[in-house]
């Protein structure tokens, strides 16, 4: 390990009502990968934002050094002269935009035209070097999380910089890509990077980091050698008291069928005469926890979007409730049946960035209003504010806008959302994406409850250790078909895995 390369001196930043860094200071050497660990609102992106030029020199108080120089950062554009790229926590993508055209936006080849054959060829070795396998003129649009996230990530290391800040990189990933990331910091430490590794997975930590530095509240509690660190002094550190039992699951009776879908296909959004679900069927029944494991891009993302009525073209599907036939042809059809889902994509689909925490916690309840006529704001009070509270959102208040919290607390708003609706049938996908340990042992205890009072859950999960621990019986897709089904005593991570992996 080399010489220090980069030093934050005593930065503060302050937002109305929130002291989000307090007299912060971290450094980083060359070829080391430096682990920050924190609660959600704990002030981690913010303080890499400040690193990116993202907030001004007048935006903050303390110091930017590089190889023992002050610096000035007036804008993102000066970060990067100097060497940083982050790979931020939410994937910023032009949809539209091909995928080479998003890694190199910018920086693109040729001098008056762009040169795309030199474009695409730089591309396509970047791609391989991560094991993205999407073509260079894959329209960004097309690719499903898994895939942008990769994106970023290339994006980020196809400048050569000195130091990179990975932001939660892997919350859309599954196991095999997390090895491919992996391996390639091990590389980027070897060819003498500086990284800033800030993940919510401690095992990530655990594996890749030299160092860490645990930050709660805005203030630095310590900073450490990763050997100095076991699982539970990491976790008391960053929320300030242990955790004694994550996983929450009490025996409770698992009733009749409520939910079934017969002979589902859907097909592929760019491989003509593919379906990127084909022809599943399966069923649900009340208080049950049904998990669905598989690698992203299996389908199952797409498996409960179609069935919730999100998309509807070339979608064949027959759902039954309670032993009915219903038509679920848009998500509001989907909610007057009794269905919520609450979706992976947060940004693009979860919630009103614009909105208050409030409104959007009451949102999906609108559609109670033919019935109601107006909202009854009490009522919506008392709800929003227990839900509030008990996720433990991290907010001035009620009344601040969404787009202002960290990425853990938008999830929690997501999620919140959902549970005030109370839905006889509850979609997840990726839960916990991005959610703190805390926050995550509460929201297990939640589902819990809720399979108790005869909520019928369907979960897709990337997370093994959630998806053994929660499901009571958990389906495997690989290439859109089921491969393996498990109850919740013979779930093995091993036996799961190779269904995810099973060739059709
Ligand atoms: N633009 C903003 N306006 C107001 N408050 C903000 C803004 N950006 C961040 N905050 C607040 O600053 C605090 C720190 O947020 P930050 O995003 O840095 O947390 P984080 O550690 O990255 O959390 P997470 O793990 O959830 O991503 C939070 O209380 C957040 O609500
Ligand atoms: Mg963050």
């Amino acid at each position: 390990m080399g010489d220090t390369i980069l030093e934050m001196k005593h930065v503060t930043k302050k937002f109305p009502g929130v002291i989000a860094l307090n007299d912060v200071s971290i450094d980083v050497k060359k070829g080391e990968i430096l682990g920050i660990v924190g609660e959600n609102g704990a002030g981690k992106s913010t303080l890499m934002k400040v690193l990116s030029g993202s907030y001004t020199n007048k935006e903050y108080e303390g110091e930017i050094w590089i190889d023992g120089k002050k610096q000035t950062f007036t804008s993102v554009a000066d970060a990067k002269k100097v060497g940083i790229e982050m790979v931020y926590q939410e994937v910023n993508a032009m949809y539209e935009a091909s995928v080479a055209e998003n890694i190199f936006v910018g920086n693109l080849p040729g001098s008056h035209v762009v040169d795309y054959k030199m474009l695409y060829t730089k591309t396509q070795e970047l791609l391989d070097q991560l094991g993205l396998e999407v073509t260079p003129k894959t329209l960004a649009g097309s690719l499903n999380s898994g895939q942008l996230q990769l994106m970023s990530i290339v994006r980020a290391i196809a400048v050569n910089p000195r130091i990179i800040v990975f932001d939660e990189p892997t919350t859309a990933l599954t196991d095999s890509e997390v090895d491919i990331l992996m391996n390639f910091l091990e590389r980027l430490r070897s060819d003498g990077v500086a990284c800033i590794y800030i993940s919510h997975k401690l095992e990530e930590i655990f594996r890749i980091c030299d160092r860490v530095t645990i930050i709660r509240d805005g203030n630095v509690i310590t900073t450490g050698n990763i050997g100095d660190f076991d699982q539970n002094s990491l976790v008391e550190g960053m929320i300030g008291r242990k955790v004694e039992n994550m996983y929450v699951k009490s025996s409770h009776k698992i009733g009749e069928t409520v939910l079934v879908v017969n002979h589902l296909s859907v097909p592929h959004p760019t491989i003509d005469n593919r379906n990127i679900v084909d022809d599943i069927s399966f069923s649900l029944k009340r208080g049950e926890i049904l998990g669905i494991g598989g690698l992203v891009g299996a389908g199952r993302s797409e498996a409960l979007g179609a069935v919730f009525g999100q998309f509807t073209k070339g979608v064949t599907k027959q759902v039954k409730i309670n032993g009915q036939e219903v038509t679920i042809n848009s998500p509001k059809d989907a909610i007057k049946a009794g269905i919520g889902f609450v979706t992976e994509e947060r940004k693009r689909t979860g919630f009103i960035q614009t909105m208050s925490i409030r409104h959007n916690l009451s949102l999906i309840s609108l559609y109670d209003l033919p019935k109601r006529y107006f909202i009854d704001r009490g009522v919506e009070d008392e709800k929003a504010g227990a839900i509030f509270g008990r996720m433990k959102v991290k907010a001035p208040s009620m009344e601040t806008m969404v787009v202002n919290l960290s990425g853990g607390n938008q999830q929690k708003v997501v999620l919140g959302k959902w549970l005030m609706k109370n839905p006889q049938i509850l979609f997840i996908d990726e839960p916990t994406k991005g959610i703190d340990v805390g926050a995550k042992a509460e929201f297990y205890k939640i589902m819990d409850e809720l399979a108790c009072a005869g909520v019928s859950i369907i979960m897709v999960s990337s997370d093994m250790p959630e998806l053994i621990s929660m499901s009571d019986r958990i389906l495997v897709l690989s290439n859109g078909r089921i491969t393996g089904e498990f109850d919740h005593d013979e779930a093995a991570q091993s036996a799961i895995m190779k269904a995810a992996i099973a060739d059709q």
